[in-house]
């Protein structure tokens, strides 16, 4: 049949964001993995759309892996980066984490498209994804198509919407 284009998307965002469940929501059935642990270092995961096979970079978001992250940024042709909506207190974090990623030589004069997904929209106290998009500014990102979701990678739901703008950005 005919070969799927392939890319390289770096997926980011803090620790206990649910990064590894959205990735692992993705895969084909019989690819998914019922425990999901915090990631050590970072994990190549695949997953593939309809016009697109996707290599995934799972980086750890932990505080002493996040150093990591800006190694693998000359690979990466998109952004998928979560957050956790019900995280109030370290929106912070996850902001300065965003601001030092785009200011970064090897992403800042890319036009690399970036998908937010304002996860664990579940939960009671979770915050909307515009006030997401507001407490990190994103209305400041001028340079790069982005988009957000809400999501609950738990159930799996909002993550379809999000892959069908990436494919829509990159094909
Ligand atoms: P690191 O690998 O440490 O950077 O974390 P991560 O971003 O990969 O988070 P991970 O996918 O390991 O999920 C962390 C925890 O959040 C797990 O217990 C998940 O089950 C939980 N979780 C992920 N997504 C959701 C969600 O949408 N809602 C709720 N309620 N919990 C979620
Ligand atoms: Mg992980």
């Amino acid at each position: 049949g005919l070969k799927k284009k392939e890319v390289n998307v770096l997926c980011l965002g803090l620790d206990n964001s649910g990064k590894t469940t959205i990735i692992n929501q993705l895969k084909p059935s019989n690819a998914q993995t019922q425990d999901i642990v915090p990631t050590i270092g970072f994990s190549i995961e695949k997953f593939k759309t309809s016009s697109l096979s996707f290599t995934v970079f799972d980086m750890s978001g932990q505080g002493r892996y996040r150093n990591l992250w800006e190694h693998y940024y000359k690979e990466g042709q998109a952004i998928i980066f979560v957050i956790d909506s019900g995280d109030k207190l370290r929106m912070v974090v996850a902001k300065e984490e965003l601001d030092t990623l785009l200011n970064h030589p090897d992403i800042k004069h890319r036009r690399m498209p970036i998908l937010f997904f304002a996860n664990k929209m579940d939960l009671r106290e979770a915050l909307s994804s515009v006030k997401v998009s507001q407490l990190l500014c994103l209305e400041n990102i001028k340079d790069k198509p982005w988009h957000i979701c809400a999501s609950d990678a738990v159930k799996g739901e909002g993550l379809q919407e999000g892959v069908d703008w990436l494919q829509d950005q990159i094909k």
